[in-house]
């Protein structure tokens, strides 16, 4: 019921649509349509009054007429934050920290989350209204190196950083090899950003041994850092996400956002692209292979 008013919602008048689009005035659009000359979603529409999704793909003429202008943020999530457009029980969301877009024609710009970061975890998410941009980012096989930031429990001995580096078994499936970097005893200064997101948290007890973790993975396993973490004798205190690829959080402040930058975008857009010809030549090499077995 409610999923149906939702989407009822979103139905707007065909012919408004295309006049917020720039086609015609939106007299001159109820003939277009009528003249049987638009086609939504792929079936054509001929009814002067009819009411479509205004997210539907419109074309008239075979031309499309609405392309959304798309937007592409980082953002510094803070700890206790959830990763998801809304929550039922009304906790902070991401959505709380993005900025209230909107297109030419008023409606608000729909973004969301790519990809997601545990509640307890913060750092660098990023929020887009590009679905197949975010789709790309999400795949499984996209093997971007992501680097956190872990403040653990206890001092880590290099034998835990190597089993770190050559991959712990989770669920009986080792995690594949990482770079890892392990350093004992923060420094007081160097715990402020910690302490910002986590006031009061155990490590800030006197006298504690704790090891600051630095790990950069490309799979995106459940929990994994901590699991990981876990595995070898040091449970995470707090875990912070400070890059994807070369992108870097720097000094983006917890809960703050920014546009990714021409140069970012390229660089994820190069990313992609060596990805999805890699992912071609291994499909192809694999349908060779079935060819020969043949
Ligand atoms: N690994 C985790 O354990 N948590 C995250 O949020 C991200 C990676």
């Amino acid at each position: 019921m409610e999923d149906k008013e939702v989407r009822e919602d979103k139905e707007v008048r065909l012919q408004k649509l295309m006049a917020q689009a720039g086609v015609a005035s939106r007299r001159k659009c109820e003939d277009i349509i009528a003249e049987g000359r638009v086609v939504v979603n792929g079936e054509v529409v001929s009814d002067r009054g009819a009411k479509v999704d205004e997210d539907a793909e419109i074309l008239v003429d075979g031309k499309k007429i609405k392309e959304e202008k798309k937007y592409y943020i980082m953002l510094n999530k803070p700890a206790g934050v959830l990763t998801t457009v809304s929550d039922p029980h009304g906790r902070p969301t991401v959505m709380d920290y993005a900025p209230q877009l909107f297109d030419m024609a008023l409606r608000v710009v729909r973004l969301f989350p790519v990809g997601r970061l545990d509640l307890d975890t913060s750092g660098m998410i990023f929020l887009t209204n590009d679905g197949e941009w975010a789709n790309s980012l999400m795949h499984p096989s996209f093997e971007i190196v992501k680097t956190y930031i872990a403040i653990v429990e206890g001092h880590t001995s290099d034998k835990a950083l190597r089993r770190l580096r050559i991959g712990v078994k989770l669920n009986g499936r080792l995690t594949a090899p990482a770079e890892v970097d392990g350093r004992h005893r923060i420094p007081r200064d160097k715990m402020q950003s910690f302490r910002l997101e986590r006031p009061n948290s155990p490590e800030e007890k006197k006298g504690r041994a704790t090891s600051s973790i630095r790990i950069k993975i490309h799979e995106g396993r459940k929990r994994q850092v901590r699991r990981m973490c876990d595995a070898v004798g040091h449970p995470v205190i707090s875990l912070k996400r400070v890059s994807i690829g070369a992108i870097r959080l720097g000094n983006l402040r917890v809960g703050k956002w920014r546009y990714l930058n021409k140069e970012e975008l390229e660089n994820l857009e190069r990313f992609l692209a060596i990805h999805t010809e890699k992912a071609r030549q291994a499909a192809e090499a694999a349908a060779n292979v079935t060819d020969t077995a043949e």
